[in-house]
C-alpha cells in the first residue's frame, strides 16, 4: 500500500530534522527549508520543497507547487518552520517584524488554505501547527513572535470547526502544539541567566528536547489521536 504523504516545514534541522526522523519509514515526506543548502540530512525517499516564507511570490508559488504534486496523496501538514529576532518592539525594525509575521504565521495561514482544499476533497487530513508556550504566557523581548505563535492556537481551533462546518466528514483534524524550552539552535543563543531562570520555572527539571516533541507528533498524526482535535497541547516538562 501506498505510504500516506506528510509535510514538514523548516525540516533543515531542530524540532523539524527530528520529526523528519521520526516519520520516516512510516510516511513518505516532503520536507521544505528556506533553500535546498540548509539541508545537512534527507531521509531517503523524501520529496525537498523549497521556499523563503518570509517573500510573499515565493509562499505563493510553494503553495501551488505544494497542490500540484503532492495535492491528490497528502495527508498531512506540520506548519513548523519558525524564526525570531529578540529585542524590546521599540527599537525592532520593521523588517523584522514583517519577516516574524510572514514566516511564523501569514505562511501557515496561507499553506493551511492550500491544505483545506486539498482535505476537502479527500474527505481526511491533520494539520499540526506549532505555536510556542509565549503565545499564552507572553515573554519580554518576543512581543511580536508570541503574537504571530498566539495567531496560530486561534487559526487552528477555528480551522477545525470550519472544516466540520464545510465537509461531511469528521476525519479532518487541525491542532497545534505549545513546545516550552527545547534545545535548538532557536535556543542555543540565550544568555546564561534565562536559561536558568527558565530551568527553575520546569518541573521536570530540565529543557525538553527534539525528541519529546517529534513523539508527541508521531502519536498526533495517528489513528490513536483520532479524538484529539482543535486543542493545543503544551509540550514544555510543566514550565509555569
Ligand atoms: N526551540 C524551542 O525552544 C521552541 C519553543 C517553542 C516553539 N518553537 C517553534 O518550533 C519551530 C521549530 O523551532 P526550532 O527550534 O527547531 O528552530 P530552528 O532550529 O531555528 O529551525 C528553524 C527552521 O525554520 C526554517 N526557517 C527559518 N526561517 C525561514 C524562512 N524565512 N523561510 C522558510 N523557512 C524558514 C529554517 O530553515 P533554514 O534552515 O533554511 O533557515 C529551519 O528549518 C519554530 O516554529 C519555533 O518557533 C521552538
Amino acid at each position: 500500500m501506498e505510504k500516506k504523504k506528510v509535510l514538514i516545514t523548516g525540516a533543515s534541522k531542530g524540532l523539524g530534522l527530528a520529526i523528519s526522523k521520526k516519520l520516516s519509514g512510516e510516511y513518505t515526506l516532503i520536507l521544505h527549508a528556506s533553500k535546498k543548502e540548509s539541508f545537512t540530512h534527507i531521509e531517503p525517499g523524501s520529496h525537498i520543497l523549497c521556499a523563503d516564507f518570509s517573500d510573499n511570490e515565493q509562499l505563493s508559488d510553494f503553495c501551488k507547487q505544494l497542490k500540484k504534486e503532492h495535492g491528490d496523496t497528502l495527508y498531512a501538514v506540520i506548519n513548523n518552520a519558525g524564526l525570531t529576532y529578540d529585542k524590546p518592539l521599540n527599537f525592532q525594525p520593521e523588517r523584522e517584524i514583517d519577516a516574524m509575521l510572514n514566516v511564523n504565521l501569514r505562511a501557515p495561514i496561507m499553506i493551511c488554505k492550500t491544505a483545506m482544499k486539498i482535505f476537502g476533497l479527500s474527505k481526511s487530513g491533520v494539520i499540526i501547527n506549532i505555536s510556542s508556550v509565549v503565545a499564552e504566557r507572553g515573554n519580554a523581548f518576543q512581543s511580536v513572535y508570541a503574537a504571530a505563535k498566539a495567531g496560530l492556537i486561534a487559526l487552528s481551533k477555528s480551522l477545525a470547526q470550519e472544516a466540520a462546518a464545510l465537509n461531511d466528514t469528521h476525519n479532518i483534524r487541525v491542532l497545534s502544539v505549545a513546545p516550552g524550552y527545547i534545545e535548538t539552535d532557536m535556543t542555543a543563543g540565550l544568555p546564561d541567566a534565562v536559561k536558568e531562570k527558565y530551568l527553575n520555572l520546569i518541573p521536570a527539571k530540565r529543557f525538553g528536547n527534539v525528541e519529546d516533541i517529534a513523539d508527541t507528533i508521531a502519536f498526533l498524526l495517528s489513528d490513536k489521536a483520532s479524538y484529539i482535535n482543535g486543542t493545543n497541547i503544551h509540550i514544555d516538562g510543566g514550565l509555569t
